[in-house]
């Protein structure tokens, strides 16, 4: 396949460099991954600076309540892992990339710990283990009960500091800097004052890490944080970089419902209370899941999330109910201290009745080619964690591999640049059309992707919204860019190529669910990956997905 499907915009009008300063590497972003890769270049005795657009440690980490997935039972073994992943990535997984994150988990977690993390432990002082969806044993590893992002940040952040790394906060990565071959040499940033970009300057760098985190502020309510726009795909893809899977976008099913005119972050209620017993039941006290799937409420997460669609789409209810009063009180409040302090937060008390969830944007399983050494498809240029599209999540992440990604990809990606740092390039000026999204559209963009392009599709929603987008105002030329508008240009493009794939792809697998198209389709067992030209036209074409003797593995 190699259509024109759409448009987007292909550079952006930047703010004249006042300074330029050179360093090793650039990482942008600042959770799990990005924080590792910092912390493991400087250890190899790279020079290293961070920019983040928020305060150091803002992005989607800290909210992670779950935990870390790693093969540490004595019950537990790798194949179980791998076999897990596979299934739950309903047969988009690169094999290679999953078996490569399995064994190296252990070692990450290992490394966490090494640098201070206070893991929750069993009697025997090894780390505790729970379940979470599609997993077949108890291999999360968590910390301070839900509060296990938490911990890394504040671990990795510690780490940043004593080693003196620079950190640039509250500073946005604009575009890269390309040389003439088309290498990545750099980046424009610059600081955000008041919405406002202020004191823009280069930043030359022999590699740039993209660690930028996801795209759910795509949709009206998400468990991201409100950083989370897709920033670091839409740079990548400007630089030249190919991005895949961007219509597998996974909806966490028990996020807190709190009313239909909630918008933003929203609270989690993480899949951990159900893998210590909680049921989703539904107004009249049926539990939905049974005879759903054989794991029932355990079953992988774009299951739960159809199956919930499908509960509210027949009873015409907003939200459906999670039900842990069962579990004892004391025992509730003592495991999930965060989410019980904030479903009290919002009037229900998780301890002692069935709260109301529903499912939102949680997580992109796609994002910018790249390997788990953080390669992409353009030199110089690495991605690393959420941003990044490495095919260890397929069509659908097993719960808590993410921030396992970060951290194997990170400590790999830092290796692979500790050894072998490419060789400087000079950028030259930018060249091409610019543009932006005028930033008055944000809302309509994401009000239009959350009704046409949510947990369920068809092409009828999937046209109507790729129509919108095609016909959004642009900014007016020689308006000054602001952060707002690089979000909304960020936004525009993410929706633009979630929604074109969406209609290409006739079929239903993983979190792409067409109502129009519900079987899975051995000839889709496919990844579609764009790029753009220099116009912002975008192409796209299908590649094989890479599997082993292990062969087609679908939920
Ligand atoms: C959760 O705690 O349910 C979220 C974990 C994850 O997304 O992997």
């Amino acid at each position: 396949m190699s259509t024109n499907l759409a448009r987007v915009v292909p550079a952006l009008p930047l703010p004249v460099a006042g300074w330029t300063r050179g360093t090793d590497v650039v990482v942008v972003g600042s959770g799990a991954a990005g924080l590792m890769t910092a912390v493991a270049l400087a250890d190899a005795g790279r020079a290293v600076t961070v920019v983040t657009k928020g305060a150091l440690g803002d992005g989607s980490t800290t909210w992670a309540q779950g935990g870390l997935a790693a093969v540490l039972g004595a019950d537990d073994d790798p194949e179980l892992h791998v076999h897990d992943t596979l299934v739950a990535g309903a047969g988009l997984c690169d094999e290679e990339a999953v078996r490569t994150l399995v064994a190296e988990a252990p070692a990450a977690v290992a490394h966490l710990q090494g640098l201070g993390a206070r893991l929750d432990l069993d009697r025997t002082g090894r780390p505790a283990l729970t379940r979470e969806g599609g997993h077949s044993r108890d291999r999360i590893v968590h910390a301070g009960g839900d509060a296990s992002g938490a911990e890394v940040t504040r671990t990795l952040g510690d780490a940043l500091r004593v080693r003196g790394i620079e950190v640039l906060e509250h500073t946005a990565a604009l575009d890269a800097l390309l040389s003439a071959d088309g290498r990545v040499a750099g980046l424009r940033v610059a600081r955000i004052s008041d919405g406002a970009l202020v004191d823009a300057g280069d930043l030359h760098a022999r590699a740039v890490v993209l660690a930028t985190g996801g795209y759910g502020q795509l949709y009206a309510a998400s468990s991201n944080p409100a950083g989370a726009t897709g920033d670091g795909l839409a740079l990548a893809l400007r630089a030249g970089a190919e991005v895949a899977d961007v219509e597998m976008v996974q909806f966490h099913p028990t996020v807190l419902w709190t009313g239909p005119g909630a918008a933003g972050q929203q609270v989690l209620v993480s899949e951990a209370v159900r893998g210590e017993g909680a049921v989703l039941v539904d107004a009249d006290g049926r539990r939905i899941m049974l005879g759903a799937h054989p794991l029932a409420d355990l079953a992988p997460r774009d299951v739960v999330s159809a199956t919930i669609a499908a509960s509210l789409r027949a009873t015409g209810a907003d939200s459906v109910f999670l039900d842990a009063s069962h579990l004892g009180a004391d025992f509730v409040a003592r495991r999930f201290p965060g989410i019980t302090a904030a479903c009290a937060a919002a009037g229900f008390d998780l301890t002692r009745e069935p709260v109301p969830v529903a499912p939102a944007a949680h997580y992109a399983c796609g994002g910018v080619v790249a390997d788990l050494d953080g390669r992409t498809t353009v030199p110089g240029l690495y991605a690393v964690g959420e941003v990044a599209c490495t095919g260890v999540q397929g069509a659908n992440r097993l719960a808590s591999n993410s921030i396992t990604e970060g951290l194997v990809a990170a400590r790999r990606c830092a290796a692979l640049l500790a050894e072998d740092l490419p060789a400087a390039a000079a950028p030259v000026p930018p060249r091409g059309p610019v543009d932006a999204v005028d930033p008055a559209a944000r809302a309509e963009i994401t009000a239009a992707t959350t009704r046409h392009a949510g947990v369920v599709r068809d092409a009828d929603g999937l046209a109507e919204l790729a129509g919108l987008l095609g016909g959004l105002p642009r900014l007016i030329p020689g308006a000054a860019l602001d952060a707002a508008t690089v979000e909304t240009t960020a936004l525009h493009t993410v929706a633009t190529l979630l929604t074109a794939a969406a209609l290409a792809r006739t079929e239903s697998r993983g979190c792409h669910r067409r109502l129009d198209a519900p079987e899975t389709r051995p000839d889709w067992q496919v990844r579609l990956v764009h790029r753009l030209d220099r116009s912002g036209s975008v192409h796209t074409r299908t590649e094989p997905v890479r599997l082993l003797a292990a062969a087609q593995v679908v939920a």
